[in-house]
């Protein structure tokens, strides 16, 4: 079916509808969430290219010599992805790690049978500083009968249930990376025309990783069994080789990199964060579904991470996330914790 071979150019949209055929009940709907998503990660991409020469970089809310209001980068963010996302009828409501609450579809607009959830900007404080920063997005159908608008249970369902998630790495270039459960794939954005062109099909991350990501400063605060795990990656206790540390901050990061060279990304919870910080809905999930596509694997220290069933939208998740030797480490040591 897939009619190209590793040296044709492929577009994200052919991509798409290639992928499409896989399915045989596919109606198109979830492709064009999938496009829509494309532009919006383009946009903020545009956006993220020029920060530091215009003036948004400034706290949301205050105004520059000109007077005019300047947002944050994620506060545009968030705004281009609601806008990009509100109007094509395929969505019933929408969720931002930036709002309280779901967004609604306006009365004005059809609704679907599918809900989006996504971190617009991750590692935002990162963006002063020019290192990368990320869009993630989680992609679920409905539970609640439609046509009408959706529902907060159409939100909290267990990761397993996703039907396409991905994220977007704003880096030395800008990358989509996506699974709609037939492998990860990842795509390049040619700024000259503007396409995001396939680069990296059917990513696989190595079965044993040599990356450890993880803040350390929280050292004080984690339970001896997450400690013991961290002389393991180490490799103080002489068991495993020592991996090699490195921390970017933002998620998003330190993820894509673990992804392709292999590695683990770990948020355990800390006496000062019970559940640790990350997002289960925005962040977590969705990273999980694209790791385990890829060969790898995701716990919250006790459950699979896709199983774990959410009970509030801004919930958090201790994360271990990466090379499925190395997380099955992590489910080992933390065994005692249980
Ligand atoms: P966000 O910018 O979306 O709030 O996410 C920040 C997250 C994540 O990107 C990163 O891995 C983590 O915060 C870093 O937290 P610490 O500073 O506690 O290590
Ligand atoms: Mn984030
Ligand atoms: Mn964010």
């Amino acid at each position: 079916m897939i009619n190209h071979t590793d040296t044709s150019i492929v577009t994200i949209d052919r991509f798409i509808i290639e992928q499409e055929a896989l399915f045989p009940e596919a109606t198109g709907e979830l492709s064009s969430i999938l496009y829509e998503l494309a532009v919006a990660a383009k946009m903020i991409s545009s956006k993220v290219r020029r920060a530091g020469l215009i003036d948004i970089l400034g706290a949301a809310g205050s105004e520059n010599v000109q007077g005019e209001h300047q947002q944050k980068l994620d506060v545009i963010a968030n705004a281009i992805i609601t806008k990009a996302m509100d109007h094509g009828g395929k969505l019933c409501a929408m969720a931002s790690e930036e709002e309280e609450g779901i967004i609604e579809i306006p009365p004005q607009f059809k609704c679907g049978k599918y809900v989006l959830l996504f971190d617009p900007l991750d590692g935002s404080s990162n963006i002063d500083v020019n290192v990368p920063v990320g869009t993630i997005f989680s992609v679920l159908r409905r539970v609640t009968p439609g046509p009408g608008r959706g529902a907060i249970e159409d939100m909290l369902q267990p990761g397993l249930k996703q039907v396409a998630a991905g994220y977007v790495i704003y880096g030395s270039s800008t990358m989509m990376v996506y699974t709609t459960g037939h492998g990860a794939h990842g795509f390049t954005l040619d700024p000259s025309i503007g396409e995001f062109l396939l680069s990296h099909p059917h990513i696989r991350t190595p079965e044993v990783g040599k990356y450890l990501s993880v803040n350390d400063s929280y050292e004080q605060y984690w339970s001896e069994p997450v400690r013991a795990l961290m002389r393991r990656y180490r490799g103080l206790d002489m068991q495993r080789e020592a991996m090699n540390v490195r921390y970017v901050g933002s998620l998003v990061a330190d993820f894509h990199r673990n992804l392709l060279g292999g590695g683990v990304f770990v948020y355990p919870a800390n006496q000062r964060s019970p559940s640790g910080k990350l997002r289960l809905l925005y962040e977590c999930n969705p990273l999980a579904f694209i790791c385990e596509q890829a060969g790898g694997a995701a716990t919250d220290g006790m459950r699979r991470l896709l199983e774990v069933v959410p009970t509030e939208l801004h919930q958090r998740s201790p994360l271990f996330i990466g090379s499925k030797q190395d997380v099955a480490i992590a489910t080992r040591m933390l065994e005692d914790e249980r």
